[in-house]
Formats: structure tokens, sequence, C-alpha cells
């Protein structure tokens, strides 16, 4: 038990800013701190701290609280385990009461795996420092490796000794439980055990011996799991055998060296991401220590998420041979998708970060990475190209695989620079690659806007729900969004068919016959009315159209297909060419498409006069409504306003198809 004062020291002692900074990158945002929330995976920042108040509030999922509730949130601990991980961060003294054998029954699960790890951890540094066996065989084999001292002691590297059942029976014997030397897998339940029983010392053995161990930290710095790494080069002898996935250990979350790196990784605003546990200790003993592994197994969404906590940008290292390529291939799309900047770097002659920098000077190490830094179209286009030079179906494939990885990326102006420096570098239109990433960013979208957060989720929902509560009890609202559909369709196909029309002064004398282009003509009337389309995707269609004409350019439908903005574009993509694809086929079938060109002035008139009498009709229904609920002394002004609304009606009617001068 932690005494009541001591609790309160460690809460007025914890500044939230410091203490979430720890985990993720704050930014100033007026009075606030604003970051990305580490508890829903989001790709802008909503999570925001207030220093004065001493909480955080996540404006996406919610999650809201103070620096207690935040280490317990995030590093998945209880509230006495929090305030210890706070005390020892702000070096406060916590004279526990001693534990009764019942209290320590009560202690969670994962706070006693916990602890048997930290106990392993000192037991395989201890052994290597400490006995002959862990000296010669296991210090030996790093300093064979070129580890310095400093660096063994910051990785907490260590070994365990060849006799069978060392770890197991000594940490027996120093009182650690053996259930929870099984349940932490540094144990193994043998062949004795039978299933259901209490476990016993002489169900175990240990899973690891005569292996270097490298123990993988969580983000908080405890020892969660272990990677052990043989020192034979028997072929059939595992390499390497790591923890298994435990309650305290989720392999596709955690990655190795995150714990040491990430204030360096927030501070460089950069990631190097390497392959295996020698990488991250060689570049930290070069001077490099914002690197991160994946360890174990191939690069995760979530492993790749709390890696965009500290930064976006993201320096790919893997090893020049096959594997190493097919990795950094498989983990590209992967980062790309999660917002992220990627650059890769590789390394001479099949070497790894480690190999390499043994051959190499620090300066060296460091100049080469500097230098040899490239962005991952670069990178992709160069390898491509040299493999590909006259091969026009190589090339092709080169260029799909390209653009694949581009549409991926889901930020809109990055992805055009890159469609811009693809066109360079492949000699391609640049309209040509636009248009294939905006095909293929129509596949994709329903998978990114799932994968994007609690938050979209949730607006989705809350947006049907409105709708349906709308349907239900507005029923009589008219529905316009087939006219705006129509009128979009007949501006992005024959807006520039030009149509006469009759002008007026403001004396309604017909004076002469203007020619003008049907859109000009739409444009015209929607602005009279001051009307703006209620479907907010055709509205962006409409701004985009007038912004074009205001720039003196005909907007075409090539150049909406080809829209940088991705709802634009697959609005036009499936509403309009789908559309256009189909009529053209009934053109060559005989079947008059003439018609409607004829007849264009005429359809149009006619889905302006509808539009505006469905909105002047929804406009009396809503007064309608109102007067059900309205005071007495209102309802006059009501009234008169319905009136007046019936008459415009009727004027609406009268004036289509003519142009006020004045
Ligand atoms: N790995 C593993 N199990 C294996 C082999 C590899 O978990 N049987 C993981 C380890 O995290 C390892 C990484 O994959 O660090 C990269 O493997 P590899 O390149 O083979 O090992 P190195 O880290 O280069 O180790 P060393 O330099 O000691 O050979
Ligand atoms: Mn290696």
């Amino acid at each position: 038990m932690i005494p009541k004062n001591t609790v309160d020291t460690i809460i007025e002692t914890s500044h939230i800013e410091e203490v979430i900074g720890d985990f993720i990158t704050l930014k100033k945002r007026g009075a606030n701190l604003l970051g990305l929330c580490p508890f829903h995976g989001e790709k802008t920042p909503s999570f925001t701290v207030s220093s004065v108040k001493g909480i955080y509030k996540c404006f996406g999922c919610g999650k809201a609280g103070n620096s207690v509730n935040f280490v317990m949130e995030h590093l998945k601990l209880t509230y006495p385990e929090a305030l210890k991980w706070l005390a020892k961060k702000y070096n406060i003294e916590v004279v526990e009461k001693e534990i009764t054998p019942a209290e320590r029954e009560l202690q969670t699960e994962r706070e006693s795996m916990i602890i048997v790890m930290q106990y392993a951890q000192r037991y395989f540094s201890e052994t290597m420092m400490q006995i002959d066996e862990g000296k010669s065989v296991g210090l030996g084999y790093f300093i064979e490796r070129d580890l310095k001292n400093d660096i063994i002691e910051k990785f907490q590297l260590g070994y365990s000794l060849e006799a069978q059942n060392s770890f197991t029976n000594t940490a027996i014997i120093n009182g650690y439980s053996p259930k929870y030397l099984a349940k932490t897998g540094m144990s193994i339940l043998n062949k004795r055990y039978i299933e259901g029983n209490e476990i016993n010392a002489t169900d175990l053995f240990d899973r690891y011996s005569g292996r270097v161990m490298f123990p993988i930290h969580d983000d908080g710095g405890r020892v969660v799991a272990f990677g052990g790494r043989t020192l034979t080069n028997d072929k059939k002898i595992a390499k390497y055998i790591n923890s298994p996935e435990t309650e305290i250990y989720n392999k596709s979350k955690i990655l190795y060296g995150l714990w040491l790196g990430k204030k360096t990784i927030q501070e460089k605003d950069t990631c190097y991401l390497v392959e295996g546990y020698m990488d991250v200790i060689a570049m930290h003993q070069a001077g490099i220590e914002n690197v991160v592994a994946s360890s174990g197994t191939s690069l995760t969404v979530d492993q790749i998420k709390s890696i965009h906590r500290f930064t976006k940008n993201i320096v790919v290292l893997y090893d020049g041979d096959e594997a190493g390529q097919k990795a950094s291939n498989r983990a590209i799309p992967l980062l790309l998708e999660e917002g992220m900047n990627v650059k890769l770097l590789q390394f001479p002659n099949n070497d790894d970060p480690d190999s390499f920098s043994r051959k190499v000077t620090i300066q060296e190490f460091q100049n080469y990475i500097e230098t040899n830094i490239t962005d991952f179209l670069h990178f992709k286009t160069k390898k491509l190209k040299e493999q590909s030079k006259n091969d026009p179906i190589k090339r092709a494939q080169v260029i799909k695989d390209i653009v694949d990885n581009i549409a991926i990326i889901p930020d809109n102006i990055i992805r055009s620079i890159y469609v811009k420096e693809c066109s360079n570098i492949m000699e391609i239109e640049e309209s040509i690659i636009q248009l294939e990433v905006n095909k293929l960013r129509l596949k994709i979208t329903p998978k990114q806007k799932k994968d994007d957060s609690v938050s979209d989720e949730n607006t989705i929902t809350e947006i049907s729900k409105q709708n349906k509560f709308e349907e239900t009890h507005e029923s009589n609202i008219l529905k316009i969004d087939s006219e705006e559909k129509e009128l979009l369709r007949i501006m992005l196909l024959h807006g520039n068919i030009l149509v006469k029309i009759d002008t007026e002064n403001e004396n309604e004398v017909d004076i002469e016959n203007l020619e003008i282009t049907i859109s000009e003509f739409i444009l015209y009337e929607l602005w009279r009315d001051q009307i703006s389309f209620e479907n907010p995707i055709y509205q962006l269609v409409l701004d985009e159209y007038t912004l074009e004409l205001s720039h003196d350019r005909i907007p075409t439908i090539q150049h909406f297909s080809m829209s940088q903005n991705p709802i634009v574009s697959s609005f036009v993509i499936n509403n309009i060419i789908n559309n256009y694809e189909l009529s053209n086929k009934w053109k060559t079938l005989g079947v008059t498409v003439n018609e409607e060109i004829n007849n264009i002035k005429k359809s149009t008139e006619h889905l302006l006069f509808s539009l505006k009498e469905k909105k002047i009709n929804n406009y009396i229904s809503e007064k309608q409504e109102l007067l059900k609920s309205v005071n007495p002394e209102e309802t006059e002004n009501i009234i008169k306003e319905i009136i007046h609304l019936t008459g415009l009606k009727k004027r609406v009617n009268k004036l289509l198809g003519r142009i006020i001068i004045k």
C-alpha cells in the first residue's frame, strides 16, 4: 500500500505535459498542446493536453483524464502501479507497507509477470558479468562483435548458462512462483506436467540455455520479453529464440529499441527502421539513437502507429540481400498507407547496419547514411529502371507498381507531388498517372475509411442516425438530389453548348436575344436565387467548376476525373464518365443523343424550375411545421411568409429562362 501523503506528492509533482511528452510528440497550439492520440489510430492530431488544468482530452475518441489516468491507460497499469511509475520518474521515494501473503495473492497477474521478467533480466546480466562461463562465453561473444561495455549495459544484455534449468532453479530458490515462470514463457512445462494441476518446480525447464540474451522493453521501459541468440553457426539450431506471446508481450505492438530511442526520434523527427536486435545496438554505438527494429515479425500496422506518435518520417534500412528487399517491399505500402514519409537506404554488398558499421569509422558510417538516403520513389524507379531498360512490358509493370504505392498515400498534397515526380522520372504524362491513381483510390477508399479511427465510424453512424431522424420526422421535405446531379451532368458533358436566352430590362420589356453557354446559364440561375447545392459532394464539383471558369478555362470532364480532390474525381468517374460511356454506346447503336443536345435548353430550364420549386415547397413545409409550435402573436408573420413564398413559386416559373438587365 502506498501511504496517502506519498500519493498526494506524486500527483502534485507530475506535470501532465512531461508525462505525456514521454510517449507522444506534443506541439504548442494556443494555450494547449496537441498531438496524435495514442488510444485510437489517427492521422491528424486531436489529442489535446492542458498544462494549466493538468488534463488531457482526445476529441477523436473521447478519452480524457489526468497524469495518473494517462499512465494507467497507456501502459496498461493498475492505479498503484501507475503511481509507482510516476514516483520513479520524479525520484519520489515510495515506502510501501509490508505486503502480506494474502495481498501478494491479490497482485495482478501482469504485475507478477513483470516482476519475473525484471528478475530474469538481472539474472542474465549478472550471469554474464560475474560467472566464469558468462564472462568467457557470453561477454566474450559480444566483445568479439565489437560491443563496448556501456552499450552492453545500456541494452541490459545478458547470457543464459549452458546447464539445463539453471535459470528456473535459481528463480524458484529466490521465491518466484513456478506459475509465473511458465506464464511468462521463461520456463517451459515438461511432459510430466498434467494439465490442470498446480505447477511445480519439477514440471519446468529453461527456455534459453547457452544463449546471449536481448531483453525486449515496452514503451515504459519494462522488460516484457527476451530474444536469445545461439552462439553456434549450426544451421539446424534456431538462430534466435524469442519469448512467446503473453499477457505482457504483444509481438505485433512492441518495437525493439523504441524505449531507448523515442526521445531522439522525437528530437530528430526521424526514425530509422532496421531488421535486427544487433542492428539497433550497432547504430546506438555509432551515435545514432533514433532507431527501432520490428524484431522477429514482419512490420505491423500497430508498430507503425507507435512510431507515428513520435514522427512521420521513417528511413527503412534493410539488408541488401533478397530477404531484405522482400521485407522492405512489404513494409513500404504499409508505411505509406499510415501517412508516413518513406525513405530508403541500402548498405553495400549484403551488409546490414551492424556488419557495415564494423567495417568503417563512426564518421564514415554517419556520412554514408546521410548521403545515401533516397526517397522511396527514386529508390524504386532507379532500381526498376535498371532492371527494365528496354522491355516495355516490364516498364509497364514497374509503373503499375509505383502507381499502386502512390495511390495509397493518404495526404492529397504529398500524393500529387509524387504523381508529378513519377511523371518526370518515368517520362509519362502526368495526367495519365493521375487518372490511374484516381481509379485505384476509388477502390481503396472504403478500406481506409474503416481503418481510419473510431471517430470516422462514429461520424458516419451519427450522420446516418440523423438522416433517419430527418426521414421520419420531416418526410414531407422533397429530395432535390436528382435535379442537382442532372444539372452537373449537363454542365460537365455539354456545358459549352450555346443557347439563346431572352433578356429583358427591369421594366420587363424584351430587348434582344443573347447567346451564352449552357453552363453560364445554369450558374446565373443558381446565383440569382442564391442557391447552393444541398448535396455537399455536388457543391464541391460545382465550386471547382466555377473556379475553373473564373480562370478562363473551360472545365472538361478530363479535368474533373483527374482532380486532386478524390471526392470530386470519384464522383465524376462514377457518375458522369460511366454514364457518358454508356450513352456513347447508344449513339453507335443509332439511338439519338443529339436529341438531348437539341432539347438541352428546355431540359435545363425544366430542371432549374423543378429544383427551385421544390426548394420553395420545402421552405413552405418548414413554415407550416413551425406554425404548429409557435406563439399566437408570431403566427401572423409566418402566414405572411407562406403567402410570399407561394407567390414566389409563380414568379420562378415566369422568370425562368430570362435574364434581367439592369
Ligand atoms: N529473427 C528471429 N528469429 C530467427 C531469425 C531472426 O526472431 N530465427 C529476428 C531477430 O529479431 C533478428 C532479426 O530477425 O534480429 C534479423 O535476423 P537476422 O538478420 O538473421 O539476424 P541479425 O539481427 O543480423 O543477427 P546477427 O547479426 O547476430 O546474425
Ligand atoms: Mn546481422
